[in-house]
């Protein structure tokens, strides 16, 4: 079977991409599923997640190993299935990169995939302390559950 591919997206790639991208790792071991994570930006290309996102992962059962990479329009969109943004500046870029409109359908939110939380994005903890990665580690594993049940339909 082939496998079902997901790229999670964010600004940096060190935060909240990586973090979704060991998330949905763990739910989803043993499935045919190719995860993957980018960043729209390239500050940050070739470093691993931030140490503070590494840790509080970490503490949740998750080990955070990627490099970041940026996003690349060329390959990307047509390697990818699921290319799930994390917040709406994210996916407002990806629609401005797709200029053909021949992707659109394959970028959502990772919030459209929400069961419990009642957030509409995963909101950027970079500048942010202890309790904004923890949020953003509830809204990733409650949209990663989601987006697996969508997987599983
Ligand atoms: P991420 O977080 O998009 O979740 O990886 C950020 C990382 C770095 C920066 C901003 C957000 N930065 O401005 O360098």
């Amino acid at each position: 079977m082939k496998p079902i591919k997901i790229l999670f997206v964010c600004l940096g790639n060190i935060c909240r991409s990586p973090a979704a991208e060991g998330v949905m790792k763990k739910l989803a071991a043993g499935l045919p599923v190719e995860i993957d994570s980018a960043g729209t930006a390239g500050y940050h290309i070739g470093e691993l997640p931030d140490a503070r996102m590494r840790s509080h992962a970490a503490k949740r059962g998750y080990i955070l190993n990627s490099h970041a990479r940026q996003f690349d329009p060329k390959i990307d969109f047509e390697k990818f299935d699921y290319i799930v943004a994390m917040d709406k500046s994210n996916y407002h870029d990806l629609q401005s990169f797709d200029t053909s409109r021949k992707y659109s359908k394959k970028i959502s939110m990772l919030t459209d995939y929400r069961q419990k939380m009642d957030a509409v994005e995963v909101p950027d903890p970079y500048y942010g302390g202890p309790a904004e990665f923890e949020h953003v580690l509830d809204i990733l594993e409650d949209g990663c559950g989601g987006l697996l049940k969508v997987l599983q339909k």
